[in-house]
Order: C-alpha cells, then sequence, then structure tokens
C-alpha cells in the first residue's frame, strides 16, 4: 500500500528550473531600472506572487513608484521572462522527473500541482506534463500566494483527499510554510532542506518515489525533524 495517496507538487524549481529564468528576469528588470539586486534578495521572492516579488525588488529602488508604474514593471518582467519560457521543451524538466510522475501514476497516487505562478499552465504545456495531473492550481485562481494555504487547501479539495493523505513537494521556505499551515507532510528538495524543517530531504526527486510508495528503509526518507 502506498504511504500517501496524492502528492502536490511546486513547479518552478521542482519539476523544471523556472526559478533561475525568473531570477534572470528580476535581474535584467533591476538592472533596467538601476536597482540593485543579487541571488540573496532573489531567494526571498521564491514561491510568492509577481506583484509581491516586485514590492521586494523596489525596496531597493531610489525612487517611490505609482501603482500604475509597478503594474507596467510587472508587465515587463513576465515578458522577459516569457522569453525564456517560449524556448523551453521536455527537455527542462527536471532530470528523474518523468519517471517520478509515470511511477507513481502507475501506482495510482494522483498528481497535482500547487503553484502561485500564472504562467504554471503554459509552462507545463511546454514540458509536455500537463496531462498527468488531475489537478492544477495556479495564480490564477488564488487570492493569496504562498506561505498562505490557500494554494494546497485548493489543491485538497479538488482531490478529494485529506492533508494527511497527500504530500507536498516543494523548493521554497514559502511554500513549505503554507503546506504546514494546511497540515499536510512536506518533501524539500535544493536549498529549502538547508533553511527550514521539512519531513523529507529530496536530494534528487528520484528520492520521492520511496517517500511515497513507502518502499526502501527509512534510512531513504530521511527526516530532518530529529
Ligand atoms: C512561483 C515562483 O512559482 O511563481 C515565484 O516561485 C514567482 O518566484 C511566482 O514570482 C509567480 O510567477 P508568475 O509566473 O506568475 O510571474
Ligand atoms: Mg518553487
Amino acid at each position: 500500500m502506498v504511504k500517501f495517496k496524492g502528492v502536490i507538487f511546486d513547479l518552478d524549481g521542482v519539476l523544471c528550473h523556472t526559478d533561475e529564468y525568473h531570477y534572470l528576469a528580476w535581474q535584467q528588470l533591476a538592472q533596467q531600472e538601476g536597482i540593485y539586486f543579487d541571488r540573496l534578495i532573489n531567494q526571498r521572492l521564491l514561491g510568492i506572487s509577481r506583484s509581491e516579488s516586485l514590492e521586494i525588488v523596489l525596496e531597493r529602488a531610489g525612487r517611490t513608484y505609482t501603482q500604475a508604474e509597478k503594474i507596467r514593471l510587472a508587465e515587463r518582467k513576465n515578458e522577459l521572462y516569457r522569453q525564456y519560457l517560449l524556448r523551453m521543451t521536455p527537455a527542462d524538466l527536471t532530470t528523474g522527473a518523468e519517471k517520478v510522475l509515470q511511477t507513481l501514476e502507475a501506482a495510482g497516487v494522483k498528481l497535482a500541482v500547487g503553484s502561485s505562478s500564472r504562467n504554471a499552465r503554459f509552462i507545463l504545456d511546454k514540458l509536455g506534463i500537463s496531462s498527468k495531473f488531475q489537478v492544477i492550481i495556479d495564480g490564477n485562481v488564488l487570492q493569496h500566494s504562498k506561505p498562505d494555504k490557500e494554494v494546497f487547501c485548493k489543491a485538497l479539495a479538488a482531490l478529494h483527499l485529506a492533508a494527511d493523505q497527500c504530500l507536498v513537494v516543494e523548493d521554497a521556505v514559502s511554500g513549505i510554510q503554507a503546506a504546514v499551515s494546511a497540515g499536510i507532510k512536506t518533501a524539500g528538495i535544493g536549498k529549502v532542506i538547508e533553511q527550514t524543517a521539512v519531513d523529507y530531504t529530496l536530494h534528487a526527486i528520484s528520492d520521492l518515489l520511496p517517500v511515497v510508495l513507502g518502499t526502501g528503509s527509512q534510512r531513504h526518507a530521511f527526516n530532518n525533524l530529529g
């Protein structure tokens, strides 16, 4: 019997490396505006909405921006970001992710995406994996982005599963906070495992299989909490 009946994947930084494209687009925008921006500041943008990210980028601005200017800046950032997305193909799927999705699907595990991005469906289409997910909750249907639990509560409701039947896979502190607040167990991948406590530590996406399927020993299902 599987250990989790459903898995809710974050997208950017988990299923693909669009987190890098977000960084490059914000960096270009900041440079055009003469605003200091670096990877440390970028860490604070992971998982949160475009408009909230812009507010953080503008903390270093030498002047204040009107609401209309902010809307235009957010649009410009998205245009820069979409230039990278246009070039994406199924080869941009995180290494090992295709096998993970196939294996979980074959085991009858329900799959969902829970992302703050308004570009999520476009990216999933470019990756050729949209049809793998029963449920896709993205930035277009959210009132509040991570760390609010809304994205994961909506995913649970659409999957018809309870919080303790699911696992969230995340690369961002805000995403882990959102999952914890929704009462869902967490698997962290990437830098987040050094930044906050997670239930399972994934060194590669393939580490997810023994965790979800309940195969292998607990030695493979690392627990960060002690
Ligand atoms: C999240 C990213 O998935 O989506 C954030 O981690 C990003 O960095 C957010 O700001 C919103 O993305 P988009 O594509 O709607 O600008
Ligand atoms: Mg992410």
